[in-house]
């Protein structure tokens, strides 16, 4: 699947609740799952490949160990605590990284995609992954919670990347 770039317009937009998980829905996971893979990204919302359905995928595992794909559809942060400033990285704006702070531990409540209900608390690189890919189904990228200054300097950065990169 293509990975859309910012600033494209269905990465503004917000995603849609699923209301079935049947073999159609699965087949897009797994899709999502291989694009993910390819790009050799950790964390993949359905918005960022077109699809404005509240589902994302993510896989924390380092690089050469066995996959651990986790899949979380209608997602729900049900409580959060502490913060913890931290590098971070975006497939829909390769090349660009920068700090972004947010709540260092959150509990998730979702659906996995047999739908069976999920809940999980999650600290660390696992917590900011699932911040950052709940953002885009709102339709928020990290880029857009940099601070006015940040922001205009990603601006110019990312205009000189993107006319590099053609
Ligand atoms: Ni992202």
């Amino acid at each position: 699947m293509n990975i859309l770039v910012y600033p494209h317009k269905i990465l503004k937009q917000k995603a849609r609740p699923v209301e079935n998980i049947d073999g159609k829905l699965q087949k897009l996971i797994d899709q999502m799952l291989d694009t993910m893979y390819l790009a050799k990204g950790i964390g993949l919302a359905a918005n960022q490949v077109g699809v404005l359905k509240q589902l994302f995928v993510m896989d924390i595992t380092p690089s050469g160990e066995t996959p651990e794909p986790v899949t979380v559809i209608n997602p729900r942060i049900i409580d959060s605590y502490g913060e913890e400033v931290q590098d971070e990285g975006c497939l829909s704006v390769p090349s660009y990284s920068a700090s972004i702070r947010r709540p260092a531990g959150v509990m998730l409540e979702g659906y996995d995609r047999d739908g069976k209900p999920i809940r999980m608390e999650a600290e660390g690189l696992m917590a900011r992954c699932i911040q950052h890919e709940l953002d885009h189904l709102y339709g928020i990228c990290f880029v857009d919670r940099l601070s006015s200054l940040k922001k205009a300097i990603f601006r110019r950065k990312w205009a000189k990347i993107r006319q590099q990169n053609g």
